[in-house]
């Protein structure tokens, strides 16, 4: 078996997440290299895109020493070859986009939808969440008309990273000093572990296989890569899920984000691993693809080629999910996967026959039929019945990465 032994680790808010550092014209830009390393040191991935204002305050070497990676501050790379800055690419790449500082001119822009530089661009091209990190003038940051554009932008799901009083280049004293870089990283850290959908929920995970012993060295067991379970995981864990993964014999890294894996190996430690930490989650998704059935008198020792028996006595492993749902509690959300392999109405059929068997509010069904989907492929086709009081709602998707199916799995969660 391979992977991480089980770990229960610190919540790692910042750890692989994506952040796109905007750098505007002002004296406190130098204070974002400080912010970059915090970022790195916090475990972030760090991308830097300045407005050419800024690169008077700060040059680019210093940043991308900082952050291991290419400074972007012209719509062009290469003026010769023509080469230019993908500024949609870069919009999409973060988990959030942080601007500090921001000035004046920048918060216009950004109220007004300006796209006079790269920096703009990736604004109106981005859907991640936004912070800004205000700097400026405390005339300037208290006039009437910056007041308009902070309350504007704060309206449409920008986060402000409010200024602090002191002394400010101006030689005045007063409002409009950008936070200091620590507590900038405080404040995208704590954004990241309590502002995100499932702040604060605690969500169960199984995944992969289980290998159930005929002898020391033979098993009964499937052909499950534990992707789709280690898809959701991770998506879980990106939108704030405190996750405990309990997973099979497999070959995957486990996502940066989730908080506990929980190595197993037969149905029976998949149960008792389960059963056992049910109660205190707030969901639980079973993906794991369980031996329904295993020998009932497996052997310690290996066997010999002649020793090994003509047929085998087999019994049923326990049902996880089944207990899952015996158990569950008000205002708990328990998800199965149920893997079919008949016509597709027959296979809805007796999904939604699992969905009603072990109290589920939600079943995620795959067929082997539709080509490119369940075990072995990084692609999924899925069909989702979700019950809301009684009532079943279908949702057919189409085929698509493992990565998208968990987004759209983790969509329809709502706890
Ligand atoms: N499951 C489980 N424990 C088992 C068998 C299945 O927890 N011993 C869970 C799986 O993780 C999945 C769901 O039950 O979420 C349905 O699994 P599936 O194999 O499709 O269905 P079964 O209940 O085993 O029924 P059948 O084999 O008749 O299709």
């Amino acid at each position: 078996m391979t992977g991480r032994p089980e770990t229960q680790d610190q919540p790692k808010a910042l750890l692989g997440r994506r952040i796109l550092l905007g750098i505007t014209g002002s004296i406190a830009a130098y204070k974002s290299a400080v912010l970059a390393r915090e970022f790195i040191k916090r475990g972030a991935e760090v991308r830097v895109v300045m407005t050419p204002s800024a690169i008077e305050f700060i040059t680019p070497l210093t940043l991308a020493t900082l952050v291991g990676s290419p400074v972007h501050s012209d719509f062009t790379e290469n003026k010769d070859s023509g080469e230019w800055t993908n500024h949609v690419e870069l919009g999409l790449w973060g988990d959030l986009y942080l601007v500090a500082p921001c000035t004046a001119a920048t918060l216009s822009a950004f109220v007004n939808g300006t796209c006079s530089n790269l920096l703009q661009a990736a604004f109106l091209s981005s859907r991640c969440p936004v912070a800004i990190a205000p700097a400026m003038d405390l005339d300037m940051y208290t006039n009437k008309a910056t007041q308009a554009n902070l309350k504007t932008l704060s309206e449409r799901g920008v986060q402000i990273i409010e200024p602090q009083s002191g002394a400010l280049a101006s030689g005045l004293e007063g409002k409009g000093r950008m936070e200091e870089p620590e507590e900038i990283a405080n404040f995208v850290e704590k954004y990241f572990t309590k502002e995100l959908p499932f702040a604060g929920k605690k969500v169960l995970v199984t995944a992969g296989p289980t290998e159930e012993a005929i002898d020391a060295v033979r098993f009964l067991g499937n052909r499950s890569t534990g992707k789709m379970g280690f898809e959701i995981a991770g998506r879980l864990a990106d939108l704030g899920a405190e996750v405990t993964l309990i997973s099979g014999p497999v070959n995957l890294t486990t996502p940066p984000r989730v908080t506990k894996r929980i190595d197993i190996v037969t149905a029976q430690e998949l149960y008792d691993r389960t059963v056992d930490i049910w109660p205190q989650m707030n969901a639980a998704i079973a993906c794991a693809a369980v031996a329904d059935m295993r020998p009932s008198t497996p052997s310690t020792e290996k066997l010999h080629k002649g020793d090994l028996p003509d047929s085998m006595r087999l019994e049923n492993t326990p049902d996880t999910l089944l207990e899952l749902g015996n158990m569950k509690t008000h205002g708990q959300l328990l998800v199965g996967f149920a893997l079919e392999s008949d016509t597709v109405e027959e296979s809805l059929k007796s999904a939604e026959g699992k969905l009603k068997r072990k109290n589920l509010d939600m079943i995620v069904m795959n067929t082997l039929s539709d080509d490119g989907a369940g075990f072995s492929h990084d692609t999924n086709k899925v069909t989702i019945i979700q019950n809301v009081d009684g009532h079943n709602t279908t949702h057919v998707f189409e085929l698509k990465s493992k990565r998208e199916v968990a987004k759209d799995i983790v969509n329809l969660l709502t706890f």
